[in-house]
């Protein structure tokens, strides 16, 4: 493995759009580099972990007008949720970076100015298909539409032909010094596959990159040129120099420049395998050591994507399981770089027979004996024998294997090892039944031994799990009475007999409480007809169940305006609805297509339970309920007589 000399360690996320709120799928990249970066920390490193949001062009112009905010407005709400979701999944971030502080802008500015008196930016005029989704031109050979435009081969939707006056940055010149930075760093891109689909693509040929918009106004201005602004990408990308202080604290940034790893979904290679080495090049920077490209998580088997509206709230399972289930599910399910199916059923099977099972019970069952046996002491150990030596061995090269796949971003494999040596201590007990030893006084001794070793193996595993899972290894050091936190054990630190007892064992009470896939999900088996109408009135033989006020203002009301309609496949009565809740999109599934046509609906508002517990329908999941009238079994929307802004509050 290739180890840098500094004792240095730069981690990046990619800085996310704030069209709308964070999902599953940007949690994913960021959990990843968390535990890159706990597990950096741990080996003595200084570590650097960027995260931030995108605020720029012509998405979020367009995403603000939307909502009727102003594009600045719309960021400083979506990046409050950002910050609340990584707080809430114990995020260790060094700094969260904005595209639109001031010193960014001035950086990205600076940076273009160098690059224009160089000569590899120039002023030209520029044709093309752009999607505004994606932020980005369509490649040329995409052929036309029989309507006369291109579709964006990226999200689907149509593009916008765009001519206009523009700075070009000279990428074509970098073709050759690419493809030979490439081959003398076969691994600046992983994993390998994603490597070999960057040099292909970089041997097509690279054409110039337009990097300026006349027709967007939220941008960096060209420096001499306000009225050019600067491509978002552009602009994005230099974040990644900027945050550690490029024209502002060159010490800084001689610390931490060149990054270590860049870790990006595979929906953003190019920009991160090709443009971005390209403008390093032409402004005199080192490169980074890796652009690391992960998979997508999907559902229903399609890519999860805020432009798609089929994302999943990560704060119901969070609210549901906590941030180390959420953590350890993502980052044990695929090898990054695959990949992943989100089912419910799957999630809910990995935590109770991981973390209820094999992690949990062994926590509680072992420290409960030693409450029960040893008053919570650490017993006193005597003899030894072979069958303990073989745990002990096992727990070290468990370590070096972690250790070495922490090493490579294998996570997915280093929690495999950790998961392989908790059922051989989950084997180890069974095997010396301590319960029995436990009623022969002539077994004391062996006793002792016994639940040393299992007590040294729960320690040594929840440091190893660390990086992955800071709370649970928390939690498990408390309960443990050591004194060492698990976040200042150094890796070169952690011995398997180095228990330092400072408090008394306690007795753990679950750690990890199984989950049921029906509490989990919503009753899965409850139809929509069962469902729908929310707000049944109780009129249990005449008599009126009154709630009070109080009660009723729990219910979020909300108008909420339909931006896009279809059937729920195989069934009758049911449309799934993309809605428009003012500062948020979701997707809502109603029992109303026996009155209703998915034509019907669109554009249309009505009011919404915006509160109500997700449901998972027909596989379908329902974040909200519409109201209506059931009409001889034919549900009646109450529409409104004007148009409302969407998002706006019932009461
Ligand atoms: O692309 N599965 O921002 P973005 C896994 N602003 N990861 C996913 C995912 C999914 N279904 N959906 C999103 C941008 N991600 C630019 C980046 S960087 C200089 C500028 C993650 O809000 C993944 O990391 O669209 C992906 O690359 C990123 O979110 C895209 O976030
Ligand atoms: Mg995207």
């Amino acid at each position: 493995m290739e180890e840098k000399a500094k004792q240095t360690f730069y981690v990046t996320t990619p800085i996310y759009y704030v069209n709308d709120v964070p999902h599953i799928g940007h949690a994913y990249t960021t959990i990843i580099a968390d535990a890159m970066a706990r597990y950096q920390r741990l080996k003595g490193n200084k570590v650097f972990f960027l995260t931030g949001t995108d605020e720029h062009g012509q998405k979020i112009e367009k995403s603000a007008a939307e909502k009727g905010l102003s594009p600045q407005e719309l960021a400083d709400r979506v990046v409050v949720r950002f910050k609340d979701l990584w707080q809430k999944l114990n995020i260790s971030y060094d700094y969260f970076i904005r595209t639109t502080e001031k010193f960014h802008e001035q950086g990205v500015q600076k940076i273009f100015k160098i690059l224009l008196d160089k000569g590899d930016i120039y002023k030209g005029s520029y044709q093309g298909w752009y999607c505004i989704s994606e932020e980005n031109f369509l490649s040329e050979d995409i052929p036309l539409e029989a309507e006369g435009y291109k579709i964006c081969p990226d999200c689907g939707r149509k593009a916008v032909l765009l001519e206009e006056e523009s700075y070009f940055f000279r990428l074509s010149a970098y073709q050759q010094a690419l493809l030979d930075f490439y081959q003398s760093h076969p691994r600046f891109v992983r994993p390998p596959g994603r490597m070999n689909e960057v040099i292909s693509f970089v041997r097509q040929g690279l054409k110039d990159l337009s990097i300026t918009r006349t027709s967007v106004k939220w941008g960096i201005p060209v420096p001499g040129d306000p009225k050019h602004t600067i491509y978002v990408w552009f602009d994005a990308l230099h974040n990644y120099v900027t945050a550690i202080g490029y024209d502002w604290n060159p010490e800084h940034f001689a610390t931490f420049w060149p990054a270590d790893v860049h870790l990006i979904g595979k929906d953003i290679l190019r920009f991160h395998a090709i443009f971005w080495p390209a403008f390093l090049m032409a402004a005199g920077f080192e490169l980074p050591a890796t652009v690391f490209s992960h998979g997508w998580w999907l559902k229903d088997e399609a890519k999860m994507s805020k432009s798609k509206g089929n994302v999943l709230d990560p704060y119901f399972i969070l609210n549901k399981v906590g941030a180390d289930a959420l953590r350890y599910f993502l980052l044990r399910e695929i090898p990054i770089g695959q990949d992943g199916n989100f089912s419910h059923q799957g999630f809910v099977h990995r935590i109770n027979s991981d973390l209820a099972n094999d992690l949990g019970n062994l926590v509680q069952r072992t420290l409960t004996m030693a409450v029960n046996y040893f008053d919570g002491l650490l017993p006193a150990v005597t003899e030894e024998y072979e069958i303990d030596l073989e745990l002990t061995r096992q727990f070290d090269e468990t370590k070096n294997k972690v250790y070495d796949l922490y090493n490579d971003y294998a996570l997915n494999r280093a929690l495999e090892e950790i998961w392989f040596f908790l059922n051989a201590v989950n084997k180890y007990l069974a095997d010396n039944e301590p319960w029995k030893l436990a009623g022969q006084a002539e077994k004391r001794d062996r006793l002792a031994r016994v639940l040393y070793q299992a007590l040294c193996s729960i320690r040594g595993a929840s440091y190893l799990l660390y990086p992955v899972m800071p709370e649970t290894a928390e939690k498990i050091w408390n309960l443990l009475g050591e004194e060492r936190k698990p976040s200042t054990i150094m890796t070169s630190q952690l011995n398997f007999y180095d228990f330092q007892p400072v408090n008394k064992i306690s007795r753990a009470k679950a750690i990890f409480p199984r989950i049921d896939l029906a509490e989990f999900t919503g009753d899965t088996n409850k139809s929509i007809e069962q469902t729908q109408p929310a707000i049944k009135m109780e009129t249990k033989e005449s008599k009126m169940e009154y709630i009070t006020y109080e009660e009723f203002k729990k219910m979020d009301l909300r108008v909420a305006k339909v931006i896009a309609a279809e059937r729920v496949e195989g069934t009758k009565k049911l449309l799934k609805l993309q809605i428009d809740l003012g500062t948020e999109q979701r997707q809502i599934i109603a029992g109303v297509a026996e009155t209703y046509s998915p034509e019907d609906l669109l554009n249309k508002e009505f009011i919404i339970i915006a509160n109500l517990q997700p449901a998972v329908i027909r596989g379908i999941e329902s974040q909200g309920m519409l109201l209506a009238a059931e009409v001889d079994g034919l549900a009646i929307i109450p529409f409104f007589d004007r148009d409302i802004p969407p998002g706006t509050k019932v009461k």
